[in-house]
């Protein structure tokens, strides 16, 4: 068999499509989501386009080590994760992702396991909601939307939509100024939805992103082959410093990026959503290491 790699994310297939072509027919790509629609989409896409190098595996891909050992295999080349939300779901106003969406806020990447956030929202304590905008959204104004979210379930009715979730945030949240300065030194005329923050909190929190990311990498150095490597792109701060530490502090992992690498300018202006992604690689260190012509 040829090389074998993981996209832990497959989300519409950009790279497992790329990957899959690269290996060619005698290699392989198991391409992991949590989210069915995602795997039901892009699989029928990719095998219209004629790929037929690829296991959809609709799993969480912190279960890897189960799935390997299903298809048999013992190690791979290369493992790449891509998280965080996908600009479908993002799109779909029926899960809560979009801002102004009637939907229910809802916010799981799969709705067969778990409960969703406005489930969770008329449960928890208002401590506890701060403390996950806090943590997970860097909310500095969390204490004071917990609060407004709790007062609405006992006065009225518990919140239920995303744009009720959103309405809350923004009547908390100062809007903020306009005349950032992006990375670049341009001026940063995109107005950010002060509701942003929160909903990444909270959505990190309902599908427990970070529990999901760090039990991957602990693993991944049993399952990548000596010269293979372990790449993730990440969007927020907290996931970047778990996988920068990680990296660092495994001694079965040699890290090939000392900074991140970043997007360039044409392509966040081509796709804005990459002006935040951070992209981090690590090799496993031994013998045997492939020539990945880089
Ligand atoms: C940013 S998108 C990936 C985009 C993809 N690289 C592409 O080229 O289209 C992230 C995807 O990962 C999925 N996802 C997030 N966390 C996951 C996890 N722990 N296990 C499996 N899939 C996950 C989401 O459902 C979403 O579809």
């Amino acid at each position: 068999m040829g090389d074998v790699f993981v996209d832990g994310t497959l989300g519409a297939g950009g790279h497992t499509e790329r990957i899959a072509r690269a290996v060619g027919p005698n290699g392989l790509v198991i391409a992991f989501d949590r989210d069915v629609t995602a795997i039901d989409r892009t699989e029928r896409r990719l095998k219209q386009a004629g790929l037929r190098n690829i296991r959809y595996v609709h799993a969480n891909y912190r279960f890897l080590g189960e799935a390997l050992d299903r298809l048999g295999i013992a190690a791979v080349d290369g493992i790449l994760l891509d998280i965080g939300l996908s600009s479908d779901q993002l799109a779909d106003r029926e899960r809560g992702f979009s801002f102004e969406s009637e939907g229910l806020l809802d916010l799981r990447f799969d709705t067969s396991e778990g409960q969703p956030a406005y489930e969770l929202l008329e449960h928890w304590s208002e401590e506890h909601i701060a403390d996950v905008l806090f943590q997970y959204g860097e909310e500095k104004f969390s204490r004071r939307i917990a609060r407004a979210i709790v007062e609405k379930r006992t006065t009225e009715k518990p919140l239920r939509t995303a744009r009720e979730f959103a309405e809350i945030v923004r009547r908390r949240v100062p809007r903020e100024k306009r005349d950032k300065r992006d990375k670049f030194g341009n001026h940063n005329s995109r107005n950010i939805d002060p509701a942003t923050r929160s909903f990444q909190g909270l959505r990190i929190a309902v599908n427990e992103e970070l529990d999901s990311l760090d039990s991957l990498l602990k693993s991944s150095p049993d399952h990548v082959k000596p010269g293979g490597r372990v790449a993730v792109i990440s969007f927020h701060s907290l996931e970047d410093r778990v996988v920068k530490n990680y990296f660092r502090d495994e001694d079965r992992l040699n890290v090939l990026t000392k900074k991140p690498i970043i997007a360039d300018e044409e392509e966040c202006n081509r796709n804005p959503r990459a002006r935040s992604a951070k992209l981090r690689v690590a090799e496993r260190v031994g013998r045997g290491a492939p020539d990945f012509g880089i």
